[in-house]
């Protein structure tokens, strides 16, 4: 069995979201920062990508310069948590079983749980613990459903997602940007926010560098 955890009680954190970083909290983050990139390099290199992508689609939703770093910040940090998890639960060549599976849900809530630690980060806990979350309401590690989801955590989502299906993991090839644009796609509405997805879309597939014929099909559905 997985102890029980207690979703941290981050209401202080969502009115000082969008409060400017200090520099008590740039000294913080790098700390973490490193130690992510240290401890598990491969989970560093998606969480650049992921935060490169997720600062992009904030701009252009029209968020503030303060809260596109605030997303880019909480991007690197998102997945944190797994660091605090048996690292066979993410770094398998087969499916997970259930407690295997009980240990990767832990992770938002481990990641947050770590960053309420230092009050300088307080900003980034909502993103980091509802990044699971889904439009629908059948995400963890709380069931929050549309816009009751840090806007912050929707866009995370969407570019984790993006990321880690174009990318090798162990259990599995990576999908072609093409069959990613196109999941991404069809699960706007249910799995994500459908605003987001526009704006995610938007910048991706104008950076393409080299549309092909497939391609422009998926920009066709859009
Ligand atoms: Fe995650």
């Amino acid at each position: 069995m997985v102890d029980a955890i207690t979703v941290p009680d981050i209401a202080p954190r969502l009115e000082n979201q969008h409060l400017p970083p200090t520099p008590a909290a740039d000294q913080v983050f790098a700390s973490l920062r490193n130690w992510l990139a240290y401890r598990h390099h491969s989970l560093w290199l998606h969480a650049v990508r992921v935060a490169i992508s997720a600062r992009k689609t904030a701009a252009i939703l029209g968020l503030s310069a303060t809260q596109c770093r605030t997303v880019g910040q909480a991007a690197i940090l998102h997945d944190i948590g797994k660091l605090l998890i048996p690292r066979n639960c993410f770094d398998r060549s087969g499916p997970l079983d259930g407690l295997g599976w009980q240990n990767i849900q832990r992770h938002p809530v481990l990641g947050a749980d770590v960053l309420c630690r230092y009050e300088a980060l307080g900003h980034l806990v909502p993103a980091v613990l509802f990044h699971h979350e889904r439009w629908d309401g059948r995400g963890y590690p709380q069931g929050l459903k549309g816009d009751a989801i840090p806007l912050e955590a929707r866009i995370i989502a969407v570019c984790d997602s993006f990321d880690a299906m174009t990318n090798d993991r162990v259990y599995r090839n990576a999908l072609s940007q093409r069959a990613a644009y196109a999941e991404i796609n069809a699960h706007a509405g249910t799995q994500f926010d459908p605003n987001v997805v526009s704006a995610f879309l938007s910048h991706t597939l104008r950076t393409e560098r080299r549309p092909t014929p497939n391609l422009r099909h998926v920009s066709h559905m859009l």
